[in-house]
């Protein structure tokens, strides 16, 4: 266990904490682990919560906090803006707004060079959605199952896991093609044997469940929520050739897998030699600080003519972390960091697969973002998924102070994604961390 030393100023116990979020928010903003950790400080990758114990960070809040908790360059770009301004809604230009939107069309790939600034990755997929729809005066949008977009009406409808959807679709006009989940194929088929028959079924989708004049595709690159669901190599060039055949736009959905997490390349597209007429963002772009994006091409943000506002869209603060959350991941090549960390943090998992043959079925991702798949016995080709083990195993990590994520529409998958300033040390440690993890819980 780690050392226990209060912090000084802590008013509310964690118990306390615990208690009032009982008592005064919806039961459905549910928390990870039996007790849950009440976080009170952070530096780099260590987090302290409000008892004094220490955690080593390999979520960053949800692939949010790209380099560092309390990064000294975010928040000195952060207070400086906030001494100087801190709101003025989209109705004014400001610096800020317009020095983002600049750096972020000059890191997008091909032309997408006009951005609309909101608040959340739900809101930057509901622009994306509109100005597809606006763009080519069709409605239909093909989306994938295990697919995740956020929680709005139109965002739950595009999601594809029936745990995170509390209403039936509300949305018509949306159809999900498979998902590319070669561990769990929906053809029953294996890669590269299969042909990639997952992307080509979008054609019999289209011609069988649309007009046959669709808007476009929403997609994540690697399937974030969905538990690091990583498509082969070849599905988004077949896929996107059958959108574009039949008159859609791609919409490449870059919340999760955005801002060098995927390791050498500013974006999960790229990693595929795909470019997307539209594009959205969100987590990593300003360290934890609520913005999001919609960046697309002139032709297409032309399309909307009415009148549109974000009154928090491109907020001067949030957007001065943005610039310096993309300063620091350039100034320290923590794209190259993500590629050479991801690697061995993903060696790392493929030795732990070896020694916990039986409950480790898979490991995948790119760069920092790699997934753990547990089953009931890979060694028997039991592929049924074990989210109690995903439950023991959190409590095991908890008690040695390592932070994981966790998806999946089973529950089953670990998610982890740690701040694209790891070092080698932090990765070996959480590795560590994790085998001892493994070997209590009997895995
Ligand atoms: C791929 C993807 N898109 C959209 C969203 C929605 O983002 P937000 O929670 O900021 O609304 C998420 C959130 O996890 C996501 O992972």
């Amino acid at each position: 266990m780690n050392p226990k030393t209060p912090s000084p100023d802590a008013t509310l116990s964690s118990a306390d904490v615990r208690a009032k979020h009982k008592e005064f928010l919806f039961p459905a903003t549910s928390n990870y682990y039996e007790e849950p950790i009440v976080l009170a400080e952070g530096k780099g990758l260590r987090l302290k919560d409000l008892d004094g114990r220490e955690y080593l960070d390999f979520f960053g809040g949800i692939l949010t906090v790209s380099v560092g908790h309390a990064n000294d360059e975010v928040n000195a770009a952060v207070k400086a803006q906030i001494d100087r301004l801190g709101h003025v809604s989209t109705l004014y230009p400001t610096v800020p707004i317009v020095e983002l939107a600049e750096k972020l069309a000059s890191i997008s790939p091909g032309n997408l060079e006009k951005c609309y600034f909101t608040a959340s990755g739900t809101e930057a997929d509901e622009t994306a959605v509109m100005m597809a729809q606006l763009f080519t005066g069709r409605s239909e949008i093909v989306a994938l199952r295990h697919g995740y977009s956020g929680r709005s009406m139109l965002a739950q409808s595009l999601t594809a896991h029936s745990s995170w959807r509390a209403l039936p679709t509300k949305i018509p006009d949306i159809k999900h093609a498979l998902s590319p989940y070669c561990y769990r194929c929906p053809l029953g088929l294996t890669y590269p044997s299969c042909e990639v028959k997952c992307a080509r079924d979008i054609e019999e989708l289209i011609r069988t469940t649309t007009t046959g004049q669709i808007a476009g595709f929403l997609a994540e690159p690697i399937q974030g929520v969905g538990g690091f669901v990583t498509p082969p190599k070849e599905y988004y060039q077949i896929a996107v050739d059958i959108i574009r055949k039949y008159g859609g736009v791609f919409i490449c959905d870059e919340v999760q897998t955005g801002f060098g997490r995927t390791g050498g390349k500013w974006w999960g597209c790229e990693q595929y030699g795909v470019e997307p007429e539209i594009m959205t963002m969100a987590k990593g772009i300003a360290n934890g600080y609520p913005l999001s994006a919609t960046i697309c091409t002139p032709a297409i943000a032309d399309s909307l003519q009415k009148l549109t506002i974000s009154t928090f869209g491109g907020n001067p603060i949030s957007c001065a972390a943005g610039i310096a959350t993309i300063g620091v991941i350039e100034k320290r090549d923590l794209r190259k960091n993500s590629e050479v960390q991801g690697k061995r943090l993903r060696d790392g998992l493929e030795r732990l697969k070896q020694k916990y043959p039986r409950t480790i079925g898979d490991v995948r991702g790119m760069g920092l973002m790699q997934g753990v798949e547990h089953v009931e016995d890979e060694t028997r080709k039991n592929r049924t998924p074990n989210a109690k083990a995903t439950v023991r195993l959190f409590e095991e990590t908890k008690k040695r102070g390592l932070l994981i994520g966790k998806g999946g529409l089973y529950g089953n998958v670990l998610r982890i994604s740690p701040p694209l300033t790891v070092t080698a040390a932090e990765v070996d440690e959480a590795i560590g961390k994790l085998d001892e993890s493994y070997a209590a819980m009997g895995a």
